[in-house]
Formats: structure tokens, sequence, C-alpha cells
């Protein structure tokens, strides 16, 4: 996104009258809101790529549902796409289905935010593929053909309790097994959806700790969800890159060879950073083959591995067919999976409204630190602000005047920080309540949680960490921390090419502190480097120019447009 452009587009005109659609939303909200209520659920299993989640003590929930004036700056879009001073606003109808991106007939007050979310975003400027949108109606002709419970469904089922694969069936699934920390989970979940488009499976997904408190059901009919009584369920736990059912294990033990293996019922496949040599074969296209006739595929992962999915022959005419535009993948799939649960919607839109939605411009800035200890770090807050200084994403102070003339730039920016510590955030505000800025902009600076109560609150802790991440993705701008995968899902929810920090070396602030990313997508974090064909080693970061190494992770793999390098 052009930053020029985009304050053009904010600052110079408001819209007329822009309550009264703004009224019949938050009477639709309503509804969605009086179902809050407290679930006692478990966090899930956190590991070393886990995003660490924090807990709020600035929320609180505005004492009534109005909010008068409520901008609904996101109304326009820019008509003319030349940057000069004849830049036009275009009030344009609400666009509720994404472009097409989200199926009709859904029942809106079950899942307010299919439905909302256009309102909080502004029109995206990339539109998904219309061979992307046939393909997802067939795909929910097909999840509900062959969902839980469905003759297909059961049918399948028989061949797995017998033990056998003896005929082929007609639909074959992929099961994603909750695994890893939400903002892992969220993109491997696109990563496993994205597989079971490619092979015509249909995806179910482990419930986990707390899936269906986060998430809406994203296919009209029939649930995404594995049912209960799936009999496998009380194995997910158990599997490793050790277990007999595992791929790569039968492969190392010549328990299996392409041949035998397409007589099993199920496999399972280890695609956790951990994985072997044997389990990277799933990108290669032979191990493919010997997939197709196996009719269950249980998958637990932690990476987002759809830039490799690019990288096997057999798959690439289709995903360029769906994606012409290669850096939209999990930015178009995003928004078509997740959807907050009407709990969560609540949360979101009740802290925009408070604290985001009067700002003429809004920054995200999401604060990990990798390293001992959670902060804050002097040497960290330095690089996030001489990043947004330098990026011109935030004002200088003007340390010598007490105040600034009141005819200068009256703009406002809205700063939204996410970090374990509160500590970068307090600094921060600080030091645009105690100097005036050299612009005259107004700043305020917001974080709606840290870590400190994550005890006691448990409970709460991903519906916040899952409406932080979207509070981000509905910035204007984005300032992200090396590897996180919290970002990664804000930037790709969002269509932001964000700045990202680079990562310390020996406490002190690297120079240039940040730098912009090369696309939305998210970075792969334990790629093979294996030529499938050849049967040796490559570096699978410079076979195409639309793969590439990471800003972030050298060794990372991740989607660019190549036009644009
Ligand atoms: C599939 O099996 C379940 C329980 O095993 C049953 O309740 C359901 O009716 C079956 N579906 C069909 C279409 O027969
Ligand atoms: C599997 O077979 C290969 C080739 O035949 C052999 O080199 C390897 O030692 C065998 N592995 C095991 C665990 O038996
Ligand atoms: C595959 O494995 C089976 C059983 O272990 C064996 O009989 C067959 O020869 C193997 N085929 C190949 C191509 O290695
Ligand atoms: C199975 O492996 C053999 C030997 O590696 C190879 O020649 C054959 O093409 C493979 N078959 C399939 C279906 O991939
Ligand atoms: C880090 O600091 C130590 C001691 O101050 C120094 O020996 C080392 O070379 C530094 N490393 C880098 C990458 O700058």
């Amino acid at each position: 996104m052009d930053m020029k452009r985009f304050r053009k587009q904010l600052n110079p005109s408001k819209p007329t009258d822009p309550e009264d659609e703004a009224v019949s939303r938050v009477a639709e909200r309503k509804s969605g809101l009086n179902t809050m209520r407290l679930m006692g659920i478990l966090a899930a299993c956190l590991t070393i790529l886990t995003v660490l989640v924090t807990i709020s003590v600035i929320y609180r929930p505005p004492p009534t549902d109005r909010f008068p004036g409520f901008p609904e700056a996101r109304v326009f879009e820019v008509k003319a796409e030349k940057e000069d001073d004849s830049t036009q606003f275009l009030d344009v109808p609400k666009d509720k289905l994404l472009g097409g991106l989200l199926a009709a007939g859904f029942d809106e007050g079950s899942c307010l935010s299919r439905y909302q979310s256009s309102l909080y975003r502004k029109a995206p400027p990339h539109k998904p593929s219309s061979y992307l949108l046939s393909r997802l109606r067939k795909y929910e002709a097909l999840h509900k053909r062959c969902g839980p419970y469905t003759e297909a469904y059961n049918k399948t089922l028989e061949q797995l309790n017998s033990g056998r694969n003896n005929r082929p069936t007609e639909c074959n699934y992929v099961i994603w097994i909750s695994f890893s920390g939400l903002g892992n989970r969220i993109l491997t979940l696109a990563s496993a959806f994205l597989y079971a488009l490619l092979t015509n499976r249909v995806l179910l997904v482990d419930r986990g700790a707390d899936m269906t408190d986060l998430f809406c059901e994203p296919f009209p009919e029939k649930s995404w969800l594995l049912p209960l009584d799936f009999p496998l369920n009380y194995q997910f736990n158990s599997f490793d890159q050790k277990s007999p059912q595992c791929y790569g294990n039968m492969l190392k033990n010549n328990i299996t060879n392409n041949s035998t293996g397409s007589l099993l019922p199920y496999l399972y496949l280890h695609l956790v950073h951990d994985y072997g040599d044997h389990d990277k074969l799933f990108f290669c296209d032979q191990d493919q083959t010997l997939f197709q006739t196996v009719p269950w595929l249980i998958m637990k992962t932690d990476n987002y591995f759809v830039p490799s999915l690019f990288l096997i022959p057999s798959f690439e005419q289709e995903l360029s067919n769906l994606f012409p535009d290669k850096q939209t993948v999990f930015h178009h799939l995003g928004r078509y999976l997740f959807h907050p649960s009407n709990p969560v919607w609540g949360m979101i839109t009740r802290y925009y409204q408070a604290y985001l939605a009067k700002a003429d411009e809004r920054v995200g800035i999401q604060i990990r630190v990798f390293d001992t200890g959670t902060g804050p770090f002097q040497h960290v807050f330095d690089q996030v602000l001489a990043c947004a200084v330098k990026e011109k994403l935030l004002p200088e102070v003007n340390a010598q005047e007490p105040i600034v003339s009141p005819s200068r730039n009256q703009g406002s920016k809205a700063i939204l920080m996410t970090s374990l510590s509160s500590g970068y955030f307090e600094k921060l505000r600080n030091m645009y309540w105690e100097h005036p800025t050299l612009t005259g902009e107004v700043i305020g600076v917001f974080q709606p949680s840290h870590e400190e109560h994550q005890q006691t609150e448990k409970q709460m802790h991903n519906r916040k960490a899952w409406a932080e991440m979207y509070l981000l993705s509905l910035t204007d701008a984005l300032i992200t921390s090396s590897w996180s995968t919290f970002g990664y899902v804000a930037q790709g929810l969002g269509g932001l090419k964000p700045w990202i920090l680079d990562k310390p070396e020996n406490r002190t602030a690297p120079d240039p502190p940040c730098r912009r990313a090369m696309s939305m997508e998210p970075c792969f974090h334990a790629p093979p480097f294996y030529d499938c064909k050849a049967k040796i080693g490559i570096d699978t970061g410079a076979l195409v120019p639309h793969v590439r190494h990471c800003e972030d992770m050298s060794w990372g793999l991740k989607l660019v447009d190549h036009e644009e390098m």
C-alpha cells in the first residue's frame, strides 16, 4: 500500500452522513453481544514457535451499545488510481460478501463478523480470481456431500474401522490436528485447507481446546468440525514422528514403499518444525501420488507450508489459476476461513469503536521479543521508534516547545500496540503526552492487553489474542517483529505489507531498524531443501521467482509477486 496515497485518502474529506448505516449496524450487533459469556476453556499447548499472547488490563466494554459519531471512514473507495489532487471518493454500498469470496445463505446472527467485517476494512485492492471463487463454491458442494455424518462420510468411516482400504471411496479427507499456539494454528489451518482444495479432499478440524470458541463455521450447511466420536480422536495427541502410522516413519523403517502404502486406510503426516527427511517427502510428487488412494490423511503441523506446495509440479498449474496474484494466498483464504466468533467479534468491535475508529489513521505496532525475559528493553523501544519515524508512520516530538500553534496539521493517529509487556506502550504514550509532535498531529497510543494476568484469566487468553491479531489487521500501516506468526496473521488478513523489525543483535538496535516486507504472505519457517527428482539437497528459495527466502528468516520461504522484485 502506498502510504502517501492512503493518507490523502483518509484526510481530505469526510462522509456527509455516515451515521444512518452505522446505527442500523449497531442494532444488528447487539444480539451478538448478548451472547457473550465466559466459557471454561483450556489454552492449547504452546511450543517453541508459539505466539505467547497477552491479557488485558486496559480493555473495558463501553457502557452502552451506542456509539455516537462512529465514523464510517471505511465506506469509501478511491476512484482515481492516479496519485494527484483530483483523488475522488466514492460512496459504495458495503460489499458484504467480500467480492464473492464468502458464500451467501448463512444465518447472520450466528456469526456477525462474517457480514460485518467489511464495515471495518477499506475495500481491499486485491480481488480474488474468479477461478478461486468457483473452486470455493465447488469445495462447499463437496463439503456438503461429504461432511460429518453424511452417507459418504459414514461409508469412508467404515473403511477406517475395518482397517482395510480395498475400494476407492467417494470422499477423501484431510484432518487437521489442533496443535501449537493460535497464530500458528491459523496459518496451518489455511495451509491444510489449500491442500484439501488441491487434492479434492474434505477438510475436517480437530476442535482442540478452543477452536469452537474462537471461530465461526466457514462452510455452509455442514460443519467443518471433526465429530467427537471419530475413532482416532484420542490418539491425536500421541501422534508424532515415531508413531507407527507416521508416513515418514514408515518409509524410514521400510514398512511401506510407494506401492504398499496405498493399501492403508489412513496415514499420519508429521509436518511439525522438528520433522525429518522422510517426513519432508510429503512435498514430493511421487509421494503425493501415493496419498491419492488413502482416504484419511491426518496432519499435524505448526508451519505455514503453502510456499512449498508451489514447488510441487503437479500442483503448479492449479495454484497459478487459483492465485494469479501469488502474494494473496493467505489474504484470501484467511478472510474466507477465519471469522471471529460472536464473543470475539464483540471484543474486536468494542475496542475498535472505543479507541481506533475516530482517528484519521491507524498504525499497528506488534512487538515480540525472542530473547530472555519479556522486557521492556530500551534497544527494542529505540528500534521501534526509529523505524516508525524513518518510515514516516509516526511524527517526531518537539522537545523544545511545550505547545504547538493550533494552525498546523490537526490530524490524528491511533497507535495500536501489542506486546507481552506494557513497557513499550507506556513509553510511547508518555512521549506523546509529554511533548507535542513536530507536525501538530495528535497521537493516541493504545494496547489492549499484556501478559501480567495470564494465569488468572486463562480462558480469555486466546480470545484476546485473536481479537488483537484481528485489530492489528484493521490498521492502515503495520510494523511487525521478525519471526512472529501473530504479525503474519495480521498482515495477511489486512492485506498489508508490513515494515519488519530486524532481530536485534547484541542488544543494540540494527541499522536500518526495519525494512518493508516483499509481500503480505507469511513465512514458512521450516521448509524442505530437497530436489525430489534428483534426490539431492537444493536451495528451494532459488528455484522459481515467486518463492523466495523470507526477510525475517534467511532459511524460510515465502511467496512474492515477482513483478515487484
Ligand atoms: C451416519 O451415521 C450416524 C451415526 O453413526 C447416523 O446418525 C447417521 O444417520 C448416518 N448418516 C446417514 C446419512 O445414514
Ligand atoms: C530400508 O531399506 C534400505 C534400502 O533397501 C536400507 O538401506 C535400509 O537400511 C533399510 N532400513 C531399515 C530400517 O531397515
Ligand atoms: C514394496 O514393499 C513390498 C512389501 O514390503 C515389497 O514386496 C515390494 O517389493 C516393494 N516394492 C518396491 C518397489 O520396493
Ligand atoms: C515407486 O518407486 C520406484 C523406485 O523408486 C519408481 O520407479 C516408481 O516410479 C515409483 N512409483 C510411483 C507410483 O511413484
Ligand atoms: C557482540 O558483543 C560482543 C562483546 O561486546 C562482541 O565480542 C561480539 O563481536 C558482538 N557481536 C556482534 C555480532 O556484533
